[in-house]
C-alpha cells in the first residue's frame, strides 16, 4: 500500500538516510504519474473530452477476489474522468458503490455522485459507452463476450486495459481501438502509447526523413494545402483525407506536450505513410512560416493547431494565448502577405456558446458568455 510505503519514506527521513527516503518517494510519484497519464490517455484518445460520454469502468478493487477498494487505482482514474464531465459506469463483482464512495471522502477528492454509478451486470455497465476501462485484474473479465460489448457501445469503440488483461488481437480483430499500459501499439499506423517516462522530449525534433515538403505538395486537384497541427487528433485525420483526395499536404506542428509527444511522433511517422510531412514549426514563428508559404505556394490552409482542452488552462493558461490568439494571428498574417492570399479554413469549438441558455445553438447566437479561457481564446 502507498501508505505503507510513504511510513518507510518517514522511517527512513527520521534515521537520516535521505537518499533511500528519496528513492521510495519518487516510487510513489511514478505511481501517482502512471495513473494521471492513464486517465489523460484515456481523454485524449476520446477527441480531448470526455463530458457527457458514458465510460464502462471494470473492476474497482485493489486487486481481484477483494472488495478492498484502499487506495486503488480507480480512485483515481475515475475522479478525473469524472472531473472532465464523464458519465462513469462501474461493474465489479464485490465492490459495493458506497465504499468507492467513502473512499473518495476519505481521500478529499470531490466527485459528482450523481455521475458515478455501479451497473449490476458488466453488459449494462459496456452499454452505450464510448470505452471500457479494465482496471481489476479479476479473472471473470478474460471470460466476457466483448464481441457483444462492442455491438452495443457507442463507435469508434476503445478498450483501455489498465492491466494487460486482454488479448488485443483479439479485441482488435472485434473492432476495439485498444489501449494497453506499458504496451506500445504495433507499427500499423495506429498510433502508439508509450509511458510518459518512455515519452521524447518536449522539443522533439523528427528524424531526417526521406519525403520533402516539395514531394508532399504534388497534386492533383490543383490544391495545396498547409494544415497547422497534423501531429494532433482532427489534423491527423484531415491530412489523410485530403491527400486521398488528391491535394497536395503539408503539415506543421510544434509536438508540445499537452498529452504525451510520443503520441502525435507516432501519428506524423504513420502520416509520412501516406505522403504527408509535418515539420516541426511553431505558429509563431513567423518567418520560418513565411518561407514554407512562399516555397509552396499554398492554395488552403486549414488551421486545426491550438491548445485544446478546458482543464488544462489552470495548469498553463499562457499555452492558450499563446498558440489560440499570437499564433493564430500569426498564421493568418502570413497567409495575408501572399499573393495570391490562400483560404484559411479555421477550427472553433462548441464550447464558444458557453454558458449560451438557448438550445440548440446556432452559427449566429451571440457567444460573449465563455465559460473557460479556451473558449474565450477561441472565440478571440
Ligand atoms: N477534438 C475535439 O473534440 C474538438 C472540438 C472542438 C474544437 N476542436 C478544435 O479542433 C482543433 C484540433 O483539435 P484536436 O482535438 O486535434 O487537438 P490536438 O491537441 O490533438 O491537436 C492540436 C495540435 O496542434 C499543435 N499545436 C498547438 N499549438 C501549436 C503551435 N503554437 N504551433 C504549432 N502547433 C501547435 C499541438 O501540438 C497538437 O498536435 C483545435 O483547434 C480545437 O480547438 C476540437
Amino acid at each position: 500500500f502507498q501508505k505503507d510505503i510513504l511510513n518507510l519514506v518517514y522511517i527512513c527521513e527520521s534515521e537520516g538516510l535521505h537518499e533511500v527516503a528519496q528513492f521510495w518517494q519518487q516510487v510513489v510519484q511514478m505511481n501517482e504519474h502512471q495513473k494521471a497519464t492513464f486517465s489523460g490517455k484515456i481523454i485524449s484518445s476520446l477527441f480531448n473530452t470526455v463530458t457527457n460520454k458514458k465510460i464502462c469502468i471494470f473492476g474497482f478493487a485493489f486487486k481481484k477476489d477483494t472488495g478492498d477498494v484502499r487506495e486503488t487505482p480507480a480512485l483515481s482514474v475515475c475522479h478525473m474522468l469524472l472531473q472532465d464531465g464523464a458519465v462513469v459506469h462501474v461493474y465489479d463483482p464485490k465492490v459495493k458503490r458506497e465504499d468507492a464512495l467513502a473512499e473518495f471522502r476519505y481521500h478529499q477528492m470531490e466527485v459528482d455522485e450523481r455521475r458515478l454509478i455501479f451497473a449490476s451486470s458488466p453488459a449494462a455497465a459496456a452499454e452505450d459507452s464510448h470505452a471500457i476501462v479494465v482496471l481489476t485484474e479479476w479473472d471473470e473479465f478474460r471470460a466476457y463476450d466483448y464481441g457483444a460489448f462492442y455491438e452495443k457501445m457507442m463507435k469508434p469503440a476503445f478498450l483501455f486495459d489498465g492491466r494487460a488483461l486482454l488479448s488485443r488481437a483479439e479485441l482488435e480483430k472485434i473492432g476495439f481501438e485498444v489501449h494497453t499500459i506499458g504496451q506500445a501499439r504495433p507499427r500499423d499506423g495506429h498510433m502508439r502509447i508509450q509511458d510518459a517516462a518512455g515519452s521524447p522530449p518536449v522539443s522533439f525534433v523528427p528524424p531526417p526523413r526521406c519525403l520533402s515538403p516539395a514531394e508532399c505538395c504534388s497534386s492533383t486537384t490543383g490544391k495545396v494545402i498547409l494544415v497547422t497541427g497534423t501531429a494532433g487528433f482532427v489534423g491527423f485525420h484531415a491530412a489523410i483525407a485530403l491527400k486521398k483526395r488528391g491535394d497536395g499536404v503539408v503539415g506543421i506542428d510544434n509536438f508540445n506536450s499537452y498529452y504525451p509527444a510520443s503520441f502525435k511522433r507516432e501519428r506524423a511517422k504513420a502520416l509520412e505513410e501516406h505522403g504527408v510531412l509535418t515539420l516541426n514549426m511553431d505558429l509563431n514563428d513567423g518567418e520560418a512560416l513565411g518561407k514554407l508559404f512562399r516555397e509552396h505556394g499554398f492554395t488552403h490552409v486549414l488551421a486545426v493547431a491550438a491548445q485544446a482542452g478546458v482543464r488544462y488552462a489552470t495548469k498553463d493558461p499562457q499555452s492558450y494565448v499563446k498558440s489560440n490568439i499570437e499564433g493564430f494571428v500569426s498564421l493568418a498574417e502570413v497567409a495575408r502577405a501572399q499573393d495570391p492570399m490562400p483560404r484559411i479554413v479555421y477550427a472553433s469549438s462548441s464550447s464558444v456558446y458557453g454558458l449560451n441558455t438557448k438550445v440548440p445553438f446556432a452559427e449566429d447566437d451571440v457567444v460573449d458568455a465563455p465559460a473557460s479561457l479556451y473558449a474565450a481564446t477561441k472565440k478571440s
